[in-house]
């Protein structure tokens, strides 16, 4: 199984209609997607993307699939993530999902960085509800990519956070997925 499919797999395990979900970089829209189809109309799912570009290609699909009405996208810095989202959602939100790197097809130069990735992370982490999930999905092969997954590991350990890992395959420089669950 290919490691986005593990991840869909443990948020999906986690929500349900209804749910609160967040994902933060949403790129071509696939996770913001996937999201909205198991929360449906009475959930929410908040989006977040740096780049024009990226907004409009998740905008453009989820209005095709005419669940827009439970998405809201952001063209924002997920590090400003709680600027956009009800105070309410606070302690209640059931998944993330954080998909690093740069976008799929994209500006290659626009990618997600070790300091705001850690920032976006470890604040998102006070938004879960009890038992909620974090999916993250490091790329250690491109520039950059393995000081941002260092960042991440550190995060996850230092705080003691409860994770799972599941890695690409058995090579230094492939993907890997970080299953964390609040307890
Ligand atoms: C690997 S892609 C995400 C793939 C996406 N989840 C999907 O399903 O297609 C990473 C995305 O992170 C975005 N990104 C980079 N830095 C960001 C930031 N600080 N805040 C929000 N998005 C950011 C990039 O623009 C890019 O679209």
């Amino acid at each position: 199984m290919r490691l986005v499919e593990h991840a869909k797999k443990f948020i999906s395990d986690s929500i349900s209609k209804g749910s609160i979900c967040i994902d933060l970089t949403c790129g071509n829209g696939l996770d913001t997607l996937f999201l909205c189809k198991i929360t449906g109309e009475s959930g929410k799912v908040y989006s977040f993307d740096l780049q024009p570009e990226a907004v409009a290609i998740t905008k453009a699909l989820i209005s095709r699939t005419q669940r827009i009405a439970s998405c809201e996208i952001s063209e924002a810095c997920h590090s400003q993530f709680s600027s956009h989202i009800p105070f309410f959602c606070k302690g209640n939100v059931s998944a993330v999902m954080m998909n690093l790197g740069y976008l799929p097809g994209g500006d290659h130069r626009t990618t997600t960085t070790p300091e705001i990735t850690e920032k976006a992370l470890s604040s998102v982490y006070k938004w879960l509800r009890p038992d909620g999930v974090i999916s993250v999905i490091a790329y250690r092969g491109h520039p950059g990519g393995k000081l941002e997954d260092s960042v991440v590991q550190k995060l996850i350990t230092n705080n003691r956070w409860n994770c799972r890992v599941e890695l690409g395959n058995k090579k230094e420089t492939s993907p890997i997925l970080y299953m964390i669950r609040k307890m």
